[in-house]
């Protein structure tokens, strides 16, 4: 080749590089060697490329610097290229005939690592040459690690934004209905007393109302369609409310602590969307262990400096209030671990697990501004961890504010006349009765207009 400096000798690799590309290397050529005749596999050992050479059956004949790099110890002469990768949807040996014969319609193909210390995506180009009388294949590797976590990123988003409408449409109508039927039913129980035949199923049927209620409730907040209503809130004093309750869900076999950082900072949420959180969490723990333990809730006040990086988001830098759920149970597999906050993923059988539990924290937790992460080691426990940006500019104590007003006593018997607009025509309906019970004239409307 001929360049400012006059001639020359240089090693040319030209090497497909994904997206309709090809990248060509201009490399010198080995020390000592005379490039004209002694092209041996030497001379890709400083390619900046990853290259495996193998022979037809797929073992490794030999591979350059670079490669060694991308796959790990587990690279070595004479181990076969399915130790290596996996993921391919059909066997290793049936693409290399094809790539053999020359059969290949795809001229490359995405692969997964199988070393296990990291998730490594390669993308694959098989190239047949002949090394003497024997065919062999060069492996031209790519690593695809940030492509496939985007292109999974995505899918993730979609699929929970699709659930999400979907959850979020149907509860929104289920729980109209489930308004009427409770609410009628309140009225039936008005006029039949503890003595009545027909009371104690009024009561089945106002008590499974208001869980399905509950359940609805949990739709809507996994599909972010309610409303939160956020105030300026202690961790410790919103776990110590909720302690009594937490402790009878937990039942007698498990034990809870809670721990808390001294100063701790205010935060911003919706109290009762946070203690749903907790709640959720406590409760996966408790069933985690059921020949009992302890679950360990610690509350701290940490500050990143930079920002954190994790499962594919990004934590800000900045203050953060901590809540870590602990429990020494069942575990988690990894590969199962992102999959816990899809909803209605759940291992437990029917009846005993709705699947909804986390994904409905997530949703709550991502409303909030915050971020949920989650630890697991199997047969070890889990541990998992919220984060809630501190409410800056605010006293680090907050005084407990009494927020309840005091309720003025409705007068039993009203009379006037009320202009009721509702659209749903079951809630009006119900409404309406309700009212003229009360005594109150009603005019119904379904809209403003
Ligand atoms: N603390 C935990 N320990 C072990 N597995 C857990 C824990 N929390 C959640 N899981 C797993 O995640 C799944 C989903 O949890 P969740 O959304 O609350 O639904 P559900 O509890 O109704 O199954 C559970 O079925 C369980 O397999
Ligand atoms: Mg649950």
């Amino acid at each position: 080749m001929t360049t400012a400096a006059g001639n020359r000798q240089v090693l040319v690799g030209e090497i497909e590089a994904g997206a309709n590309r090809r990248a060509i290397y201009l490399l010198p050529p080995p020390e000592g060697a005379n490039p004209a005749t002694d092209l041996g596999w030497e001379s890709f050992q400083d390619l900046p490329v990853p290259l495996i050479k193998l022979g037809p059956d797929g073992t490794v004949l030999a591979f350059n610097r670079m490669a060694a790099k991308l796959l790990g110890v587990s690279l070595r002469r004479k181990a076969h290229l399915s130790q290596l990768m996996e993921g391919l949807g059909r066997s290793i040996s049936d693409w290399l005939d094809d790539s053999l014969a020359g059969r290949l319609v795809q001229k490359s193909e995405f692969l997964r690592l199988t070393r296990t210390d990291q998730e490594i995506f390669v993308q694959v180009s098989l190239n047949r040459i002949s090394d003497g009388e024997e065919p062999a294949l060069i492996a031209v590797l790519q690593d695809a690690t940030e492509l496939k976590s985007l292109e999974a990123q995505f899918v993730q988003s979609q699929k929970m934004q699709a659930i999400g409408q979907l959850a979020g449409g149907v509860a929104h109508d289920f729980n109209n209905l489930l308004t009427a039927i409770s609410g009628h039913c309140d009225l039936l129980l008005l006029r039949h007393d503890q003595g009545d035949p027909d009371f104690s199923d009024l009561v089945q049927i106002n008590q499974n109302a208001n869980r399905a209620a509950a359940l609805v409730g949990q739709l809507l907040a996994f599909s972010r369609k309610q409303t939160l209503r956020p105030e300026t809130l202690n961790m410790r004093d919103t776990l110590a409310d909720l302690t009594h309750l937490l402790n009878r869900l937990v039942g007698e076999k498990v034990t809870l602590t809670l721990s808390h950082d001294p100063v701790l900072a205010p935060i911003r949420a919706d109290k009762r969307q946070l203690e749903q959180v907790l709640m959720n969490l406590v409760v996966n723990a408790r069933d985690a262990m059921p020949a009992g333990g302890e679950i360990r809730i610690v509350t701290e006040v940490s500050t990143l400096e930079q920002p954190l990086e994790r499962d594919r988001v990004s934590v800000p830098a900045g203050r953060y209030v901590t809540v870590q759920v602990n429990d020494d149970g069942t575990g988690i597999p990894r590969d199962r671990l992102q999959k816990v906050f899809e909803p209605f993923f759940t291992t437990k059988r029917t009846g005993e697990g709705t699947g909804l539990g986390l994904s409905t924290a997530y949703g709550i937790v991502k409303q909030t501004g915050g971020f949920i992460f989650v630890d697991s080691e199997v047969g070890r426990g889990t541990s998992f961890i919220l984060y809630f940006p501190v409410l800056e500019g605010q006293p680090t104590t907050v005084s407990r504010a009494s927020v309840s007003q005091p309720e003025e006593g409705l007068p039993q018997r009203s009379d006037g006349v009320i202009l009721l607009v509702e659209d749903e025509a079951p809630v009006r309906a119900f409404a309406s009765r309700a009212l003229r019970l009360r005594g109150y004239t009603v005019l119904e409307a379904e809209s403003a207009e």
